[in-house]
């Protein structure tokens, strides 16, 4: 019976302890450190350029696949950097950043697994997603076709 009882309390304090705020954890929401800018410019595109390489080159040695490991993490983690609040915009942004994330977890799948095929076959899907976002938030390089009566196309 006291056992029991034991077994109760602990289980009520275990509850309790489960919705607390886990001690030493950031907030959910924090602020972000670089813009957007900086994101694409040191990190994103440096790792799709090392990804695309390594697709194009082949990965030979561990060295190389470890570099295709390293920017399928960087590119999957990158995604959700662009979700982050403060980065994030309205419309489909956040779907295209997931479309990263999920184009670096497969290519650190195909890496990890070592498979020059299923490698290869991400090389596309990772160029997909970062058209997708740019056509939408960069206009400076995807301007809005204009139609109709002397709009150009
Ligand atoms: C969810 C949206 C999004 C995704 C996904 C995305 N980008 Fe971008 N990218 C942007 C935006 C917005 C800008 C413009 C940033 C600015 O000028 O402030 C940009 C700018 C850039 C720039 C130019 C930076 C400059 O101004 O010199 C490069 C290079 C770039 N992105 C590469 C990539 C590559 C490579 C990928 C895919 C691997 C990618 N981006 C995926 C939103 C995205």
């Amino acid at each position: 019976m006291r056992l029991l009882c034991i077994a109760a309390l602990l289980g009520c304090v275990m509850a309790v302890h489960a919705q607390a705020p886990a001690e030493g954890f950031p907030p959910a929401v924090f602020p972000s450190t670089v813009t957007v800018k900086q994101l694409m410019l040191d990190l994103i595109h440096p790792s799709s350029n090392d990804l695309l390489l390594a697709i194009n080159r082949g990965s030979q040695n561990n060295n190389d696949w470890a570099t295709a490991r390293r920017a399928a993490v960087t590119l999957a983690e990158s995604g959700n950097l662009l979700m982050q609040r403060g980065r994030a915009r309205e419309g489909d942004w956040v779907k295209d950043a997931k479309l990263l994330v999920e184009a670096g977890n497969a290519a650190y799948k195909a890496a990890l697994a070592r498979d020059t095929v299923a490698l290869a076959a991400v090389g596309p899907v990772i160029d997909a997603s970062c058209t997708a976002c740019h056509k939408q938030y960069r206009p400076n390089v995807f301007p809005k076709v204009v139609t109709g009566d002397g709009g150009s196309k």
